[in-house]
């Protein structure tokens, strides 16, 4: 079956980036001038999603809106002959297919997931965490739905970390199942380094068989008092087989300050319009 649905859960608090995330979603922070959730949109898009399951919470309207249409803006926009700005504005809301629900209180992302349960059915079904944006070739969850389509069993996106920084990821225990590609057995979130079973960091991809939803309806609270998707993950490996991907690419974690500066650094780098005078500008730092 084709993966058709994306699941984006979008009602974390963003403590990490606080004080602008007490007003502002996390998601809606942009890189250069694109929010963070409209990258995992358009990756989703282009590795074949069709709809696209926003997890919100209070304060997150910030986010439908910027789906939605916006009639005012449009016509002003018209009004000054603005069509390329236009055009972009339309675009955005007519990107994708968008439902959303909510989840009430922040009770972590395995809650989170299982709140889309009704909205996903018994299909599997991709889950993107705005704060990973990966910049690569072919877009990281179409690798991943590459070897959906050969196993057709859940898959894990996963990045080599080095040891000292690995306490702050669920990592995997696996064996080698093909080019850059593992069969998990187990999963530990946030290990102390010298516990850790790999080097190998769970990144915020996955595809998950509708299994996943049992596994997470009998996950206790965990790390933090939160329903974390690597404890469900942990009891489904024993049963159900999951691949981990060692994708392409390179990731930024941008929920963090110093990842953000660093994506913002990076993908102004890439832009036509600014790089030239951004070039200049870095050069002419005294560091
Ligand atoms: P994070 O831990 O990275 O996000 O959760 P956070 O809680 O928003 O941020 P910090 O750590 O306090 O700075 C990973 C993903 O899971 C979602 C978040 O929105 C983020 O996309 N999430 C987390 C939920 O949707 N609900 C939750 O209860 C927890």
């Amino acid at each position: 079956m084709k993966i058709r649905k994306a699941v984006f859960p979008a009602a974390g608090l963003g403590t990490r980036f606080l004080p602008v995330t007490k007003a502002i979603p996390k998601e809606m922070l942009p890189l250069v001038d694109t929010p963070l959730i409209q990258y995992c949109v358009e990756e989703a898009i282009a590795s074949g999603i069709e709809d696209v399951i926003i997890i919100t919470g209070r304060g997150k309207t910030a986010i439908e809106d910027h789906f939605d249409t916006s009639k005012e803006l449009e016509v002003l926009l018209e009004e000054k002959g603005k069509t390329d700005l236009l055009k972009m504005v339309r675009d955005i809301s007519n990107l994708v297919r968008f439902s959303y629900t909510r989840q009430k209180e922040a009770l972590g992302l395995g809650h989170a997931i299982l709140c889309a349960k009704d909205l996903v059915g018994e299909e599997p079904f991709a889950v993107f965490l705005g704060d990973d944006i990966i910049d690569s070739k072919v877009p990281a969850m179409k690798q991943m739905t590459e070897v959906y389509k050969k196993y057709r069993h859940s898959v894990l996106a996963v990045q080599r970390v080095p040891r000292e920084n690995i306490s702050s990821y669920g990592v995997i225990k696996g064996t080698a199942a093909g080019n850059h590609l593992f069969e998990v057995t187990d999963l530990v979130e946030k290990p102390r380094p010298e516990d850790a079973p790999s080097d190998l960091a769970v990144i915020g991809r996955y595809i998950l068989t509708p299994d996943v939803f049992e596994y997470l309806e009998n996950t206790r609270p965990g790390k933090n008092g939160e329903i974390q998707l690597t404890d469900a993950l942990k009891a489904m490996a024993g049963r159900h087989p999951i691949y981990a991907l060692e994708f392409e690419g390179d990731r930024y974690d941008a929920g963090d300050k110093l990842g953000f500066l660093k994506a913002t650094v990076s993908l102004a780098l890439k832009r036509d319009d600014l790089r030239d005078e951004f070039v200049e500008f870095l050069k002419g730092l005294k560091l």
